[in-house]
């Protein structure tokens, strides 16, 4: 499994946390920034990210901003990204199960460390459920086709 990881500098520590506990688990991440405290603007992330994502590149991105909230609608403006932000552990799963989030999206200032790595680890874990679902799924890419030029 890769996945692709991004914040802006008020969801770098947060980040940080995830990326040492993805590596211990030996999952490949690569970190598309930022890397340093200095404010920056999340969207720059969570294109990086959704387009990287989009294109399969990697099987999943997770996002992490101060709310998990801007990076989630930055991200979303991606044709083929269904982005989630997620504060707790049943969204994670059903976002998942349910809407085929391809990225998660978190609120450093929102969730703590410990309820944060589970709902990654849920996230990373549960699998689209498919069935009427992707019924719904393929109703948000005809949305996406509507407005695309
Ligand atoms: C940065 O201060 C903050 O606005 C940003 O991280 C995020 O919470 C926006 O949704």
């Amino acid at each position: 499994m890769k996945i692709a990881l991004g914040s802006d500098h008020a969801g770098l520590p947060l980040k940080k946390e995830i990326i040492t506990h993805l590596e211990g688990k030996g999952i490949q991440i690569e970190d598309f920034g930022t890397y340093t405290e200095s404010s920056c603007d999340y969207p720059e992330f969570a294109l990086k990210v959704a387009e990287e994502v989009a294109a399969k590149n990697f099987d999943f991105g997770i996002l992490v901003c101060g709310t998990g909230i801007g990076i989630s609608i930055a991200a979303n403006k991606v044709p083929g990204i269904r982005a989630a932000v997620c504060g707790d552990t049943f969204s994670a799963h059903a976002c998942r199960e349910h809407n085929d989030a391809n990225i998660l999206t978190l609120g450093q200032r929102v969730v703590g460390l410990g309820l944060a790595l589970d709902i990654v680890d849920i996230f990373l874990d549960t699998k689209f459920e498919g069935g009427r679902h992707q019924k719904r799924i393929d109703k948000i890419s005809d949305i996406e086709k509507k407005y695309s030029k």
